[in-house]
């Protein structure tokens, strides 16, 4: 069993780089957060990404976080146009850091996207991808994730998750129940999710479950497809 990512890696401080400066005299490496885990975990992602998204078309990630997964994604998949977004400033700030130290012309710029907002700022996606946001966040971004994509998405297109899930209301291993209550302890509405649940939520939503992925470390991608 591999390690678990945990909170607190997704949360670790920035690290500081050399590298140039903006029109504020800021360092922008310097917004560049690194998260380990997001670093660990990308390979493995890339490989399920690979084989599920589209050659083409135009992929919204929600909660991109650090930006490090939209840094290393985006130049992999060039025929999509990758657009990050995050509701948190400083991370804005570290996607919009990475995004510009990347310079990949299909990655955008950072939006700022809420989930829960009933009005998303792009109307129309033919992926969404979301890693480790609904079970570090409360469950109504769980729902404002559902309905926004149920929204937004085009007929056949997808959404992935990625992230730590239980099943059959059980979790899959002694670690994920850990992890579990260090995020109940931190706050009482974050938590590892059913997948039950969420697949529950995803279909009144018009998201059908179509594959569910083991990942290392117990986590897994999960995958949506947008019904007619
Ligand atoms: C643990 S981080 C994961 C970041 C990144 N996806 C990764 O895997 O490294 C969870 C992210 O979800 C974002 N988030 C929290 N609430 C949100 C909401 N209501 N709408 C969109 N994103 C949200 C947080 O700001 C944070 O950047």
């Amino acid at each position: 069993m591999g390690k678990l990512p945990t909170f607190q890696d997704m949360n670790d401080a920035p690290s500081a780089n050399d590298a140039g400066t903006d029109s504020t005299g800021d360092s922008i490496a310097d917004r560049r957060q690194h998260f380990p885990a997001t670093e660990r975990n990308r390979e493995p992602i890339l490989a399920v990404l690979k084989r599920v998204l589209p050659e083409t078309g135009f992929l919204l990630e929600i909660g991109a976080g650090s930006g490090q997964h939209a840094a290393y994604f985006a130049p992999r998949f060039p025929g999509l146009t990758w657009q990050p977004t995050e509701p948190d400033p400083i991370n804005r700030a570290s996607v919009a850091a990475w995004v510009e130290d990347t310079n990949t012309p299909n990655l955008r710029p950072p939006l700022d996207l809420d989930v829960t907002k009933d009005v998303w700022s792009l109307e129309t996606s033919d992926v969404i991808y979301s890693a480790n946001m609904i079970h570090i966040a409360p469950w109504e971004c769980c729902l404002g994730l559902m309905a926004g994509a149920g929204r937004i998405l085009k007929e056949n297109g997808l959404l992935v998750l990625y992230g730590p899930f239980m099943r059959g209301g059980e979790h899959t291993a002694p670690s994920n129940a850990q992890f579990d209550a260090s995020l109940k302890s931190q706050n009482p509405a974050w938590g590892i999710r059913n997948l039950d649940h969420v697949t529950d939520v995803a279909q009144g939503c018009g998201l059908a479950l179509v594959e569910t992925v083991d990942m290392p470390a117990n986590n897994l991608t999960v995958i949506f497809n947008r019904q007619n």
